[in-house]
């Protein structure tokens, strides 16, 4: 069977769980695709940090980037080592050197997703990026393919589980304070958790949300995302009481060929089914002509769901380089709406 040789920048949370993933799903992969996927180098910063995996007999752990970015055997490199500055420079090596990258970056792929598209393009190969929102649901593959014929006209999405975490703690009694170190501990936070409870992830990820379900996404500068920092579980509890669940919802809708765009708290009456997604889980509910209403709901992180949807990208950029099809990227229709702000 042929072997694609796939290299790995970062071994955190999700890193790890690519290592247990690729481990799980070996024998299905050879299977049913007819080839196999070998992880052969990792690059990490320090290289005798303690991890929580093993790395397979065979696979290269080093803390060069670059080897790694340029090494002529390797066909596909995931990026999932976070930040921006030196993960955009070296997918950017990646896309020159012929690779396709999948990234689970949402502040990169949100602020220089363009650029590094048009890369990508140029050089035909893929560039994946179904776990930068919304971690384990495959909710970008769900816009482009499932919705192809059809016309999106809303997205609603809790797509921060450590913010809708905070709230529903805060629903049930607990202080911000309380529930945000329970959210930090529950794993699902950022490192720094201000962009998780300011609203810049949400806003980082409804970017992309709007790139794929219109062909078009706010920029940052015109978001101005509202977060939850100032709420209290009163305020939470009160609203509830009335029949409302505060949850931090970004929203994009079309309306007379404008697309208004918002990230805020928001008070979602009970029989609505966002208002139903809870703890650190994420929704996405989907406003189309022919559907109608759907929503679709699961975990926004965590390490072997947000690392299969990394596998399954890397499995179908796979598929592209072996029939010669890489470059599509995901077919986004580049529209140009003008963007305007949801009233708050
Ligand atoms: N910090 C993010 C969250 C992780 O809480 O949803 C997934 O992007």
């Amino acid at each position: 069977t042929t072997t694609i040789e796939v290299g790995m920048l970062g071994l955190g949370t999700v890193g790890s769980g690519v290592v247990t993933r690729l481990h799980q799903a070996t024998q299905k992969i050879e299977q049913t695709q007819g080839f196999r996927l070998h992880l052969a180098a990792v690059a990490v910063n320090h290289l005798n940090a303690p991890r929580s995996v093993t790395l397979p007999i065979g696979t290269r752990l080093t803390d060069s980037i670059q080897t790694v970015v340029t090494d002529p055997q390797i066909q596909l490199v995931i990026e999932v080592m976070g930040t921006v500055t030196t993960a955009k420079q070296a997918i950017i090596t990646a896309l020159t050197h012929g690779k396709s990258v999948i990234t689970a970056n949402k502040d990169l792929m949100a602020t220089a997703g363009a650029e590094l598209i048009a890369l990508a393009q140029q050089q035909q190969v893929d560039l994946f990026y179904e776990a930068s929102v919304a971690g384990g649901i495959p909710i970008l593959r769900t816009l482009t393919d499932s919705y192809a014929t059809d016309q999106i006209t809303a997205v609603a999405g809790i797509i921060n589980g450590t913010a809708n975490y905070i709230l529903s703690a805060m629903t049930q009694g607990q202080s911000y304070e309380q529930a945000l170190v329970a959210a930090q501990q529950a794993g699902y936070a950022e490192a720094d958790p201000t962009n998780d409870v300011a609203g810049w992830d949400t806003a980082y990820k409804l970017i992309i949300l709007s790139q794929f379900a219109f062909g078009q996404g706010p920029s940052l500068a015109s978001l101005q995302p509202v977060g939850i920092t100032t709420l209290t579980a009163a305020s939470c509890q009160q609203a509830a009481k009335y029949g409302w669940q505060i949850k931090l919802l970004a929203q994009a809708q079309l309306a007379k060929g404008k697309l208004y765009c918002r990230v805020a708290p928001v008070a979602v009456p009970l029989g609505q089914a966002l208002s139903q997604v809870s703890g650190v889980q994420n929704g996405v509910a989907v406003t189309s002509r022919a559907i109608g209403s759907s929503l679709y709901t699961g975990p926004g992180a965590g390490s072997t769901a947000t690392a299969n949807s990394v596998l399954n990208d890397v499995l179908i950029a796979a598929q592209h380089r072996l029939t010669h099809t890489a470059g599509r990227a995901f077919n986004l229709q580049k529209r140009d709406l003008p963007v305007a702000s949801l009233a708050q």
